[in-house]
């Protein structure tokens, strides 16, 4: 019989980080909506349900090699409440998902396990487009400053303003 102990090691330390991210984005959409900063907030949310998802994935691959699935998260929720800074911290995050599973592909490839190696290049594409959107808006904030975050506020108001006129 084929072991599988490593892939599932390294398969639950994903689902540790993924929860993380789960977490901390789902922290940071909550935050970024009570300030009215609407398009971050979505971001966040939307980012947050896919690292769900990603779990659902890695979780399904460790019980398919008679693993059990670890539901801990690697690391507290850090509690940053300001726009830049969030996106700093989630931008290092998916950098540093990106390199782990660049290490996990290598070291489930060495352990003869492909379906492993190839779920986390799937997952690195997804996470490199994280990266790049959380990059993306960091520009977008520096480059147009505190308007940026007040024209989310703006369409907020007007939202708002407009649900109240139709109900
Ligand atoms: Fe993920
Ligand atoms: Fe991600």
């Amino acid at each position: 019989m084929i072991t599988r102990e490593k892939s599932i090691e390294l398969l639950n330390r994903a689902v540790n980080d993924e929860l993380t991210a789960v977490h901390q984005y789902m922290y940071f959409h909550f935050r970024l909506d009570d300030m009215g900063y609407d398009l971050l907030s979505t971001y966040f949310k939307r980012t947050a349900i896919e690292e769900m998802m990603h779990v659902e994935m890695l979780a399904e691959r460790i019980l398919f090699l008679k693993g059990e699935v670890e539901m801990k998260p690697s690391h507290a929720v850090e509690k940053i409440h300001d726009a830049k800074s969030m996106l700093i911290k989630a931008e290092a995050m998916e950098t540093q998902t990106i390199n782990d599973y660049n290490q996990f592909a290598q070291e489930a490839s060495a352990a003869l396990d492909s379906a492993t190696k190839k779920l986390f290049e799937d997952l690195i594409l997804q996470e490199e487009r994280h990266q790049d959107q959380f990059d993306t808006e960091k520009e977008n904030l520096e480059t147009y400053g505190d308007s940026y975050l007040a024209l989310q506020s703006i369409e907020h108001a007007k939202k708002a303003s407009a649900n109240t006129l139709t109900t």
